[in-house]
């Protein structure tokens, strides 16, 4: 196993390259399964997420080519494929579940692994087989599997109405609905980008899709879909994540290929802990304004309000602030791992269920320190820079299921950091 080292309080300086989305990349991929036709994707990121879903998809008989340098993905269909997800491939990563519907939608049955419960909460899949029994499936959960069925062979259109605004849901029921007989209209549909740029996706390839971005999205059925070129969204988390780094340790960074409406919600915090964001030509800028960032209060919602993929990073930068912030966890009950983490490097944190109090502290020390998942495991590299001394931390495979050579990209403007193996 690998860890990455940081040596602390060197100021950062010059341009960072965002990659494209993950989290639209996990969704646009199992759309291919929707049509026999070629979906390149442009702009894909290169990461362990997304070689999980190529094996899940190459599994399931779809063929999927990736070239490195263009980071395109190249995928089609050939002739009839396994319906069946494997808990091997799908344990490994919750958005394997986003195959659902399309399997649904394409071949009118699916057996799909549960993805069981993962570090930050036991994310059950309610609100995804719901809405599919809503449009005529039959499901049922045997031995850890889903398996679901289209009584007639074709699901029909319907009206569905989430109890929350569940990103994968949203996803998994736009794609099943695409193919299915009829209209259907999804009521309290999650508004991410990921969620728009799949919707884009899915017209370029001839869907019928309105309302993406809204908390109304209205799906007309289509009997079939063909092929498109498609240009992944830019990652929003791995943006607001390097937008931080300058504010733990000074300097100045702009951030290529980010754009405001992206990280709305969170700008306006920055803005508010004494950081400034500047929209240019090539992307977002960011410094801050005085030598150490003042408290915030945050809640994370649904967007367009906080994401919880940035409450980590988010919470490490309040460590160091000038005052007491209290942050609010509303998507997951489980999600402040990294807290316990940040106080072995000196930060004073009191977690009560959902709700964190951040005392902000003069100076981080640095600390070994243990990634537990994805987001938490770089919102310690980012208290690394800011904290005296080397900080090490351990299991970075979370870390590279979503950042692409983190510290490479680090190193580039500046900041004395180094990834060396354990083993
Ligand atoms: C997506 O997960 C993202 N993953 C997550 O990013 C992100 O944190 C999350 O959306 C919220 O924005 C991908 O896009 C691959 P949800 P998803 O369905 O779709 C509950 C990262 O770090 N829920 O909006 O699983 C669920 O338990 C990852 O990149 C149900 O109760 O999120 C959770 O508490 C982490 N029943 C809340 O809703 C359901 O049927 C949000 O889940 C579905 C969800």
């Amino acid at each position: 196993m690998d860890s990455i080292i940081v040596q602390g309080g060197k100021a950062l300086k010059g341009q960072i390259h965002i990659a494209g989305a993950k989290n639209a990349a996990l969704t646009l991929m199992p759309a291919t399964l929707l049509s026999e036709e070629p979906l390149t994707l442009t702009n894909a990121p290169r990461l362990s997420d997304i070689k999980t879903m190529t094996q899940l998809l190459q599994s399931l008989g779809a063929e999927v080519s990736a070239m490195q340098d263009g980071k395109v993905q190249v995928m089609s269909t050939h002739g009839a494929i396994n319906t069946t997800a494997d808990y091997d491939i799908v344990r490994k990563m919750r958005a394997s579940n986003l195959v659902l519907g399309p399997l649904l939608a394409r071949e009118g049955h699916a057996i799909v692994s549960l993805p069981g419960g993962c570090a930050i909460g036991a994310r059950p899949m309610d609100i995804h087989t719901d809405g599919l029994e809503k449009m005529g499936a039959e499901i049922s959960l045997k031995e850890g599997y889903l398996h679901a069925k289209a009584s007639g062979g074709r699901l029909k259109g319907a009206v569905i109405d989430f109890p929350f605004a569940s990103v994968g849901a949203t996803e998994n029921i736009m794609m099943a609905a695409t193919l299915a007989k009829g209209t259907t209209v999804i009521n309290n549909a999650a508004r991410e980008p990921e969620i728009v740029d799949l919707a884009k996706c899915l017209r370029a390839m001839g869907a019928e899709i309105a309302g993406d971005g809204t908390s109304t999205i209205t799906v007309q059925g289509v009997d079939r879909l063909g092929g498109a070129t498609h240009q992944v969204v830019t990652d929003r988390i791995e943006l607001g994540t390097y937008m931080l780094a300058p504010v733990f340790c000074g300097g100045e960074i702009e951030c290529l290929g980010g754009h405001i409406d992206l990280v709305g919600a969170f700008a306006e915090k920055l803005d508010a802990a004494g950081v400034d964001v500047t929209q240019t030509e090539l992307g977002l800028k960011v410094k801050r304004r005085g030598d150490r960032p003042q408290a915030v209060d945050v809640t994370t919602e649904p967007f367009p309000g906080f994401p919880t993929d940035l409450q980590a990073q988010m919470m490490a930068m309040l460590c160091i602030a000038e005052g007491t912030s209290v942050l609010e966890e509303k998507i997951f009950e489980n999600r402040f791992m990294h807290a316990p983490e940040l106080m072995r490097m000196g930060a004073e944190i009191d977690v009560q269920g959902g709700t964190a109090t951040v005392k902000g502290v003069q100076r981080l020390k640095g600390a070994p320190v243990m990634a537990t998942d994805l987001r938490a495991s770089v919102s310690l590299i980012l208290a690394g820079l800011a904290a005296e001394g080397e900080t090490r931390v351990n299991r970075v495979y979370h870390l590279d299921r979503g950042y692409e050579h983190v510290e490479e990209k680090l190193s580039a403007v500046g900041a004395q950091i180094e990834r060396v193996s354990d083993s």
